[in-house]
């Protein structure tokens, strides 16, 4: 197998900068279970006061933030309703169903990655015996990259708010849409009851998620995250990570969005490609289907790790900062070249 040398597969794959690991180096550390940790008791403050929460607390994964809210926002029997592409219902194996006995209403989003009101309203349960009781919305954002907007986000946890429900966002990549929309994050957040926001994407930090919130629903997940095995000891290891990811990593995160546009328009001129241009960091490329699998094998031996695609129709590239734009322009070379060769 050849190595990848431009890896496009997701900006989870990033390395911690040189800065970032003497951030790690010096962070002042205590046992965190006991709440001694300053390090991560600064970042879990830092970043519900940037989004305008009272209370945070820091998780090892996006995965486990997710399933920390939903349990703290559901019990058994009860039910939450997210799109069928959600993070937290499609790529999390159903862990809110299976660990908590939470049940997913999911529901088809429209093109804009957004779900119909009206099927949200339709998909809350009357009080009613024969049905589970509807305790949460939960939306997420970005949602493959896609900016779910501003108006929507209010419009929809008003709708939920007003039938009594809860509002989750999985905001993985919470930054990206902030910076792709010049929308400030408090803004997005002030909706939403509990905010999960990842370190580890296009910020840059090895490890960790922040869940913001109410006080009394981070509470619950403080104890989930207990339950899940993610109460760490020394941790603000990790946390300096992230303290210094939102300090230096936000406001980059335009030039993978740069990087993302510039890929997506190269392609969009290979007529074998159809491309969906992108909101921020991930361009979705469709292969005409004659030539998906000798593309993937051609763009994996030329060095480029992608998901998604290989033998298959639909590719995943994915910006970070560690591919530029040369690797950029590289990408887009491989393909004209690949192409150039072949026939229509
Ligand atoms: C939108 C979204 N939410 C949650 C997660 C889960 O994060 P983790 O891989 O840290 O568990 C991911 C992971 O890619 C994601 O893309």
């Amino acid at each position: 197998m050849t190595q990848i040398r431009d890896d496009f597969r997701s900006d989870t794959v990033t390395r911690p900068s040189r800065g970032m690991r003497e951030a790690m180096a010096k962070a002042e550390v205590g046992d965190d279970v006991f709440g001694d940790d300053p390090t991560v008791n600064r970042l879990e403050a830092v970043l519900a006061e940037r989004l305008g929460k009272p209370a945070g607390v820091f998780m090892a994964s996006g995965t486990q933030s997710n399933l920390a809210a939903l349990l703290s926002h559901c019990g058994r029997g009860d039910e939450y309703i997210a799109g069928m592409d959600a993070h937290c219902y499609a790529h999390e194996q159903g862990g809110a169903a299976w660990l908590g006995s939470i049940q997913p209403q999911p529901l088809p989003h429209q093109p804009d990655g957004t779900l119909s009101l009206d099927a949200i309203a339709a998909a809350i349960k009357p009080d009613d015996m024969h049905y589970a009781r509807t305790r949460l919305l939960a939306l997420e954002n970005t949602l493959g990259g896609r900016v779910i907007p501003l108006t929507y986000l209010n419009e929809a946890t008003a709708l939920a708010k007003s039938r009594g429900l809860a509002t989750h966002l999985d905001g993985a990549r919470v930054f990206n849409a902030v910076v792709a929309s010049n929308t400030d994050v408090a803004e997005m957040a002030r909706p939403f009851d509990t905010i999960s926001v990842c370190l580890s994407k296009g910020l840059g930090a090895p490890v960790g998620t922040v869940l913001v919130g109410e006080k009394d629903l981070i509470a619950k997940a403080r104890r989930h995250r207990k339950a899940l095995g993610g109460a760490m000891r020394q941790v603000g290891i990790l946390a300096a990570a992230g303290l210094y990811a939102l300090e230096h990593n936000v406001e980059r995160l335009r030039e993978d969005h740069g990087n993302a546009r510039r890929l997506a328009d190269g392609f969009a001129k290979v007529p074998a490609l159809r491309v969906t241009m992108p909101d921020t960091n991930i361009v979705w490329v469709k292969v005409a289907p004659e030539h998906s699998e000798a593309f993937s094998a051609f763009v994996a031996a030329e060095g480029f790790g992608i998901t998604g695609g290989y033998g298959g129709e639909s590719q995943r590239w994915v910006t970070h900062m560690d591919v530029d734009a040369a690797a950029v322009d590289r990408a887009i070379g491989a393909a004209e070249r690949f192409f150039a060769k072949t026939r229509y």
